[in-house]
């Protein structure tokens, strides 16, 4: 039985290790949000970063005081994010990657070790999405969406995390997920490839959770909401696909950055206590609410 005066100590002054567990901070040497939320001296890898959320989350990143590679095919955009966030002060490079080419994720890796020293965080936010009815999925259309969304994914993590181990100081992996891959929004069956895809985002998340965090590496996978992006924004409908959505209740749409504060907030410590997570933020979408 420990006595009031000795719990009150404990809650300010803090514990020594006890068993398994790590010592407890006292509530008079916690640190301090604001340090918490700095990665100034972190270097980060975000995959399609060079518009809609990805660019999005590359500014959070950004404003935290991280270097970050923008991995991307576009070299349009690419090159004018760089522009802007360099503009803004913030060190942000472009490096031009196809995440279905095994080739091009070491090329990115490495420009990144050679250029900016490290990898401290890998932001997995590329896919690509279609819209399109079951029968007319071709073979070449399934290949292209998960050769992008899920297997250059899961490479491009493969090869950070081996840089992250050789390093020898842990790191941060964020998953960009969908609640596709719950198929929980009715209109997510005209969306097969991209539905296996984010399910396997969500598996892989929490699979390779178990093998990475005895290397200090946190990784977990953030669920956004429907946001106005380009490649939402582009999306085609035939009209008997705008018939199914208008019969349905359409799910909230957001701004990209409500979603990359959380992704960001991933990728700092705040996250010391996470692992294979499923972060949702997406206006609760998930629960089925229409706005
Ligand atoms: N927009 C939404 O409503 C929504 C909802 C839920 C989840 N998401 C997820 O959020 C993430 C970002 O979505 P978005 O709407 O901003 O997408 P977007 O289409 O606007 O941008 C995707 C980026 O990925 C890049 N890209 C495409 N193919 C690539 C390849 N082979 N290699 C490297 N980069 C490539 C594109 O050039 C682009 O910059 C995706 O993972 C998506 O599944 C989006």
């Amino acid at each position: 039985m420990i006595d009031n005066q000795t719990l009150w100590n404990i809650d300010i002054g803090g514990m020594p290790a006890r068993g398994p567990a790590p010592p407890l901070t006292g509530l008079k040497d916690v640190k301090p949000l604001k340090d918490i939320l700095d990665l100034t001296g972190k270097t980060a890898i975000v995959s399609g970063g060079s518009k809609g959320l990805g660019l999005r989350i590359v500014n959070r990143l950004c404003e935290s005081g991280a270097a970050v590679v923008i991995a991307d095919v576009d070299d349009f955009f690419g090159e004018k994010a760089v522009e802007f966030l360099s503009a803004k002060g913030y060190t942000a490079r472009y490096q031009k990657t196809d995440l279905r080419d095994l080739n091009q994720i070491h090329a990115c890796v490495d420009y990144t070790v050679a250029n900016l020293g490290k990898v401290d965080i890998l932001v997995n936010n590329a896919a690509y999405y279609k819209i399109v009815k079951f029968s007319d999925i071709t073979e070449e259309f399934w290949d292209t969406s998960l050769d992008i969304s899920l297997k250059g994914m899961f490479f491009m993590i493969q090869a950070v995390a081996v840089q992250m181990i050789k390093q020898g100081h842990g790191g941060r992996i964020v998953n960009i997920s969908s609640n596709a891959g719950n198929s929980m929004e009715n209109f997510y069956g005209w969306m097969v490839p991209y539905v296996a895809s984010k399910s396997g985002v969500n598996g892989i998340t929490r699979s390779l959770a178990r093998e990475l965090k005895p290397h200090g590496i946190h990784i977990n996978a953030v669920v956004p909401g429907g946001m106005m992006s380009v490649g939402s924004f582009n999306m085609e409908r035939t009209p008997e696909i705008e018939e199914v959505q208008r019969a349905n209740p359409g799910a909230p749409i957001g701004d990209p950055d409500n979603v990359a504060r959380v992704v960001c907030m991933a990728c700092t410590e705040m996250s010391d206590y996470m692992d294979g997570s499923i972060i949702h933020a997406d206006g609760g979408t998930y629960l089925g609410f229409t706005k």
